[in-house]
C-alpha cells in the first residue's frame, strides 16, 4: 500500500509502468468487493412486522470487508419497506426483492410479505371407544394444512395432557414439520382396566402460526369389558318374608359388572319366579347407570306341602345375557288376619260359633285372636299341653293345638271328651286345613 501511494499518478495510469510493476502489484491483495453475501436469500416476513438482513462485502478471495458503506432498496415500498440498517418492514401481500449494494456491487434478498399463517386442523375433537382391558382402537389421522398466509414451518408438538385419572394412553406423532403434515394418534389404552371417559389434549405449535399453539381433544370412552365375562351379584331385597299373596317389601335388585368391576349399564335383566308360585310384575328391567337393574315387584305364595317352619320357600332368579344368574330367597307365610279368621265365616263355624259361651268365632280377627285361640285353655278337658291354638310353633305347637286336631278330625279326639271333628260331617278340603296349620307351625302370630 506505501509503495503504491508513493507512485506518481502519471506513472499509475500508464499501462507500461503498470505492466513494469505487474509483479510487484500482484503482491498486494485487492480489496475492492467482489460480491455481496446476504443473510438470506429469500424470507417471508408478516405484515406489520420486521426483519434484519444483513449483508456482508466480500472481495474475490471470499475474505470479508466490512466498513463500507451499504445502501438498501425495495423493488416494491408498497409491499415492503427497507431502512439504511437493513431492517425490512412488511406493508402489504407480495414478493420484493431487497437489495444491498456497496461500491457498485449488489447482492438481493427475495422477501415474501403476507399475513401471518393459521395452524389449521382437519378436526380438534377425535374420539376413541374401547372396552376395558380389550385391543386398544386404531389410529386416528388429523390433517394439519395452512389456513392463514405464507408458509406453515416449524410444527411440533407439545406435551400430551391427560384428564380423567389416567395418562400415558396415547402417543401422537408428525410425519412433516411443515404444513401439510399428518398428526397419527395411537391409543395405547390395553392396559386400561377402569371403564369411565378420559381426555388427552394435544398441543400442535408452531412459532410462525398467530395461532399457536392450536389443541386436539382427543377423548376416550372405556366401556366395561367384553360380555363373555358379565359378574351378576344381588344388590338388594334378597331374604324377605311377606305374607302369602302379597309382594315383599324390597323389590329384588341385581347389579352387573364385567369382570374388572365395571358395572354394566343398560343391560336387560330378566326376573323369573324359580319356586313359591308366585309372580312378578317388570319381569325384564335394564341395568341402569349404577349398573342395577331391579323387578318391578316380587308376589311371593304359599303353596305345596306345608313345611316344618310353616313358611313356604319362595325363589326368584335373575338371568342376563353372558352372566351366571343369581336366586333371591323369600319365605311366604298365611297370616291370621288375611288367611285364618275369615275362614270363621267362610266355612260356617260362626253357625254355631257365634257368641260368647264355649268357643266365640265371631268379632275381629284381633278379639278372636286374643279372646278365643291363642294360648286359651279348652273348655274340653282334653290333657296334656292343648290348648285351643298353641304357640311356640312346629309340629308340637300344631299337636297341642285342639282347632288343628278339630279341623283334621285327629284320631286322638275319639278317647277326649270332645269326639266331635270341625266342621262334624268330614273335613274341610287338605288345603285348606293347610292354611291353619301354616300358621300354627310359624308359632301362630297375629298378623
Ligand atoms: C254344627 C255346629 C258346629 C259347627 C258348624 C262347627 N262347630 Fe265347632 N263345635 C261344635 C260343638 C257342638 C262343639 C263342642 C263339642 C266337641 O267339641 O266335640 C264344638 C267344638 C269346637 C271346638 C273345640 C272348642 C273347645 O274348646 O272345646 C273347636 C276348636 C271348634 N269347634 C272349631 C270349629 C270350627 C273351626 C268350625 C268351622 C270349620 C266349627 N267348629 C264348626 C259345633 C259346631
Amino acid at each position: 500500500m506505501t509503495i503504491r501511494l508513493r507512485l506518481p499518478a502519471a506513472l499509475l495510469l500508464s499501462g507500461l509502468v503498470l505492466a513494469g510493476c505487474s509483479d510487484v502489484l500482484e503482491d498486494f491483495p485487492d480489496t475492492s468487493v467482489a460480491t455481496m453475501r446476504m443473510s438470506s436469500d429469500s424470507l417471508d416476513l408478516v405484515i406489520g412486522n420486521q426483519v434484519d438482513l444483513g449483508a456482508f462485502p466480500l472481495d474475490k478471495t471470499g475474505a470479508l470487508r466490512p466498513g463500507r458503506i451499504i445502501s438498501w432498496s425495495s423493488s416494491d415500498l408498497a409491499v415492503a419497506t427497507v431502512d439504511d440498517s437493513g431492517r425490512v418492514a412488511g406493508v402489504s401481500g407480495g414478493t420484493v426483492t431487497v437489495t444491498a449494494t456497496t461500491g457498485g456491487v449488489s447482492g438481493q434478498a427475495r422477501v415474501r410479505v403476507g399475513n401471518a399463517p393459521l395452524i389449521q386442523l382437519s378436526r380438534t375433537a377425535v374420539p376413541v371407544a374401547t372396552q376395558a382391558g380389550q385391543t386398544s382402537p386404531p389410529p386416528e389421522l388429523v390433517t394439519i394444512t395452512n389456513s392463514g398466509g405464507l408458509s406453515l414451518t416449524g410444527l411440533t408438538l407439545g406435551a400430551i395432557t391427560y384428564t380423567g385419572g389416567t395418562s400415558g394412553w396415547l402417543v401422537a406423532s408428525l410425519n412433516a414439520t411443515s404444513a401439510p403434515a399428518t398428526l397419527t394418534i395411537t391409543p395405547v389404552t390395553a392396559g386400561i382396566f377402569t371403564a369411565g371417559n378420559y381426555a388427552a389434549s394435544i398441543p400442535v405449535s408452531a412459532s410462525v402460526a398467530a395461532n399457536s399453539p392450536d389443541t386436539i381433544t382427543v377423548s376416550l370412552a372405556v366401556a366395561p369389558g367384553p360380555p363373555t365375562a358379565r359378574v351378576m351379584t344381588i344388590a338388594g331385597g334378597n331374604n324377605q318374608t311377606a305374607a302369602s299373596g302379597s309382594t315383599v317389601a324390597v323389590a329384588p335388585s341385581v347389579q352387573v359388572a364385567d369382570t374388572f368391576g365395571n358395572v354394566v349399564a343398560g343391560l336387560p335383566v330378566t326376573f323369573q319366579v324359580l319356586t313359591g308360585g308366585g309372580g312378578v310384575t317388570g319381569a325384564v328391567a335394564n341395568t341402569n347407570a349404577a349398573g342395577v337393574a331391579t323387578v318391578g315387584s316380587w308376589t311371593v305364595q304359599a303353596s305345596g306341602a306345608v313345611p316344618a317352619s310353616g313358611r313356604f320357600p319362595n325363589q326368584l332368579i335373575a338371568t342376563a345375557a353372558a352372566a351366571t344368574g343369581v336366586t333371591f330367597d323369600a319365605e311366604a307365610y298365611f297370616s291370621y288376619t288375611t288367611h285364618v279368621h275369615g275362614m270363621w265365616v267362610a266355612y260356617s263355624c260362626t253357625g254355631c260359633h257365634g257368641s260368647a259361651g264355649g268357643l266365640s268365632l265371631a268379632g275381629t280377627a284381633a278379639a278372636t285372636y286374643s279372646g278365643e285361640l291363642f294360648n286359651v285353655v279348652t273348655a274340653c278337658a282334653f290333657g296334656g299341653g292343648v290348648l285351643e291354638v298353641a304357640g311356640g310353633g312346629g309340629a308340637s305347637a300344631e299337636a297341642n293345638s285342639l282347632l288343628m286336631l278339630k279341623l283334621d278330625h285327629a284320631s286322638s279326639l275319639a278317647t277326649s271328651p270332645c269326639t266331635l271333628g270341625m266342621p262334624t260331617a268330614a273335613p274341610l278340603p287338605a288345603a285348606v286345613r293347610d292354611t291353619v296349620r301354616a300358621w300354627i307351625r310359624a308359632g301362630a302370630p297375629l298378623n
